[in-house]
């Protein structure tokens, strides 16, 4: 009996982790919009973009969150902290990363070269904020894709763009062109070149 009390009071991380609610997920969107500057990186449906700059050997730009294979907590880590490999520019976005209280990646900011402490983000976000961007990057991106639901959430006053922006950009297993076969984006269908003679 007393067992059973003691386990009834164990907090349980693992079942509340499972199934974020869908007012986390949306909270998560709407984190990752705009002034907390997600999606100028990693885009709007997570497929993420790199570039180099014309000025400098940093390529701008973020990684794909779709082909990501992080758990969640090494994400809540990323994005706590901020970047792991060196001359990359990921922000943090914790107000107290990399000091005694919230040690990054094992580390504290003087173990790490002054000028590898990665920026500030746009806007900090709290602990319960970052589990729920990351909640909402593994539930809307992560080995998926964005689906079309998840798209015309993101964007509620123009939800016809989902038919433009979806096809392509996100689309997890599309099967491969048939060789002859053109594709355009928003075209209504994919027309066949003729056969050419043997
Ligand atoms: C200025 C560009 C930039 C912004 C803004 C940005 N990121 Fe990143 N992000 C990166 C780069 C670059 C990496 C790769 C970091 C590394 O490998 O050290 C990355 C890595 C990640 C990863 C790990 C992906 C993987 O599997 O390697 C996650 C998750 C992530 N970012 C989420 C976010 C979230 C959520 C936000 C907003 C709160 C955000 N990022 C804002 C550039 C950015």
């Amino acid at each position: 009996m007393l067992a059973l009390g003691l386990a009834l009071l164990a907090p349980a991380p693992a079942l509340a982790q499972a199934t974020p609610d869908t007012a986390t997920l949306e909270e998560g969107m709407r984190l990752y919009q705009g002034l907390n500057s997600c999606e100028l990186c990693h885009l709007f449906n997570g497929s993420g973009f790199q570039h180099n700059m014309l000025f400098g050997p940093v390529p701008a730009g973020g990684p794909s969150l779709v082909k990501s294979t992080m758990t969640r907590d090494e994400m809540i880590e990323m994005v706590s902290c901020g970047k792991l490999t060196a001359g990359s520019i990921m922000p943090k976005y914790r107000g107290d990363a990399w000091t005694r209280e919230r040690p990054c990646w094992g580390k504290l900011a003087a173990d790490i070269p002054a000028d590898e402490m990665p920026l500030h983000g746009e806007r900090l976000l709290s602990g319960r904020q970052i589990e729920a961007v990351v909640d909402y990057v593994r539930a809307a991106y992560q080995g998926t894709g964005m689906g079309r639901a998840w798209c015309m959430r993101y964007f509620p006053t123009s939800p016809k763009a989902c038919d433009t922006l979806i096809e392509g950009a996100a689309a997890p297993a599309a099967p491969a062109a048939t060789p002859g076969t053109v594709v355009r984006p928003g075209a209504p269908a994919p027309f066949q070149l003729p056969a050419v003679p043997k």
